[in-house]
């Protein structure tokens, strides 16, 4: 099959950055992305690449050398799948929040109406690949969703013809560029003999063959799941530990370090942290747990569901352990939140720790001055449901612990921390590392604190400057200057 032109329905964490690495690594191929939300194509297509509406480090150089020359950006969604010989569907499937599975199984209408618009506005042969996660056996419905193409009355053409495959995405966020040039494995799930060859023809232009496995179809769906589902397992099983070393005396660092460096475990995410976010491990895992109730594995289902309960447990855990820490009240007190992304060198906050922590904080009444570098301040307002209200600006001087429930947000981290009793560290940008804790030590209420639940900070910096200071999994007694 001579493959030219490409299609990518979805352009958003995946969609753009995949393409983007396609395009960048085969400029002899036509690669076109396309989505229904014309204001997320105006930023792709935008002159600003500071204001892509994915930050991921490397992305926009690659934008810079691709895009007008074989990468566009485009909502017209009709053309471009009667052009492409090749189509991936990367659209969100979130969970369901309605009707039968709400809460734990995929949502896929999304991947329903985009099977749809290919049955009905593709030529020729095309080849259909699942890039999104889904569940197993959705690929049967998009096969017979584009089976049945009902519409197809033109007695001159070919009726249409499809092969799908799955090609599950691996990437993480933060690392998008480099985990797609480097892929640990291309995972391609199909029977289609010609289509897999096809596909993995535009791998190998810069993957090794050895790195490009072929499985049945089912097996491609279920490992993508299931590949989520360990990691998020690593986090929840080390952030159980953590809780344990903070009562015990033990210090996670040193138990990841110490199990890690067993080749059978390995070092790998091992960090104890705030909780797992992001748009995939809650997601993925819930709706492993649903297959696993439908297909009649109740313990199956509890297993898994357990790392999900674990994690919600831990992130409050951390708001209470800060409560307790502020003498059991917060309310009017200004704390300050350095990072909000669900982990460093992204702008997504899809399911970040963050969000919970600071929903917690703000029930208790506490006024946060919230900090990160590359989330904006009305993209937080999304995601809390409580708009950004500046702390000062409507109260008399001296005002700033009276008035409850309130947060804004800071560029500079110096007039973030102003006056604040206490800073929590949820995200592990470089920048916080750095910090100079004697400058922000002077500018908060004392006695302060400062929680690190991301261990990136040097302890004794922080001790020597006069706060106090808690680190996630560290039984540490020693860091309380009270
Ligand atoms: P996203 O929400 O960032 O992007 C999805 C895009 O699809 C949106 O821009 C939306 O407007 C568009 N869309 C939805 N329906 C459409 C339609 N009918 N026609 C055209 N466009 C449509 O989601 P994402 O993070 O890119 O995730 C996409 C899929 O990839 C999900 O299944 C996810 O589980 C999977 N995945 C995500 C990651 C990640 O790091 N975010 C990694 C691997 C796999
Ligand atoms: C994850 C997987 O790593 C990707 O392989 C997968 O493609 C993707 O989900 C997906 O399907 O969406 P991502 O969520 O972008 O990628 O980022 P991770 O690096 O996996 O981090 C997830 C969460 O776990 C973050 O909140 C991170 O801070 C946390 N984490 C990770 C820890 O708390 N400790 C660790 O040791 C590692």
């Amino acid at each position: 099959m001579n493959i030219k032109n490409i299609t990518c329905i979805g352009a958003g964490f995946v969609g753009g950055p995949t393409m983007s690495v396609i395009a960048f690594k085969c400029p002899f191929l036509k690669v076109n992305v396309v989505d229904i939300n014309k204001e997320k194509i105006n930023k792709w297509n935008g002159s600003d690449l500071t204001k892509l509406p994915v930050y991921e480090p490397g992305l926009d150089n690659i934008i810079k050398k691709c895009r007008g020359r074989n990468l566009f950006f485009s909502t017209d969604i009709e053309k471009n799948i009667a052009i492409a010989d090749i189509i991936f569907i990367s659209v969100n499937t979130p969970t369901k929040t309605k009707g039968i599975g709400a809460g734990q199984a995929s949502d896929l209408k999304w991947i329903e109406k985009c099977a749809r618009e290919v049955a009905k506005h593709a030529n020729g042969h095309t080849i259909v690949v699942e890039k999104s996660t889904l569940p197993v056996r959705t690929a049967e419905t998009i096969q017979i969703i584009l089976n049945t193409k009902q519409d197809f009355q033109d007695q001159d053409k070919m009726k249409p013809t499809f092969a799908v495959l799955s090609n599950p995405e691996f990437l993480a966020e933060g690392s998008a560029i480099n985990d797609l040039e480097n892929p640990d494995r291309i995972l391609i799930g199909g029977d289609d003999i010609q289509a897999k060859k096809a596909l993995s023809d535009i791998y190998k232009n810069w993957v090794p063959d050895e790195k490009i496995l072929f499985t049945n179809i089912w097996s491609s769906e279920l490992a993508k799941l299931t590949a989520n589902a360990f990691l998020a397992q690593r986090v929840s099983s080390i952030n159980s530990i953590g809780a344990l070393c903070e009562s015990t005396g033990a210090d996670v660092r040193e138990v990841s370090r110490a199990i890690g460096s067993d080749k059978r475990i390995g070092s790998k995410f091992l960090d104890s942290g705030p909780g797992f976010g992001g748009s995939c491990f809650k997601k993925d895992i819930l709706n492993l747990v649903y297959l696993s109730k439908y297909f009649g594995l109740p313990e199956v289902a509890n297993f898994w569901e357990s790392v999900v309960t674990l994690n919600n447990w831990h992130q409050n855990r951390i708001s209470k352990l800060i409560l307790k820490k502020l003498f059991g009240t917060i309310s009017g007190k200004k704390i300050c939140i350095l990072g909000f992304a669900f982990k460093a060198n992204t702008n997504d906050t899809r399911e970040s720790a963050a969000i919970n922590i600071c929903y917690d904080l703000l029930e208790e009444g506490a006024i946060l001055s919230i900090n990160d570098p590359k989330v904006t301040a009305s993209q937080i307002e999304l995601d809390l449901g409580i708009p950004e209200s500046k702390i000062n600006s409507d109260l008399n001087e001296g005002d700033s612990h009276t008035v409850e429930n309130r947060w804004e947000f800071h560029k500079d981290i110096e007039l973030a921390s102003e006056g604040a009793d206490a800073i929590v560290i949820l995200t592990a940008w470089d920048e916080y590392s750095e910090i100079d804790w004697n400058k922000i030590s002077q500018r908060m209420r004392k006695p302060s604190w400062v929680f690190d639940a991301r261990s990136i900070v040097n302890p004794n910096d922080v001790i020597k400057s006069g706060l106090n200071f808690w680190r996630v999994g560290d039984g540490n007694e020693n860091f309380s200057n009270n």
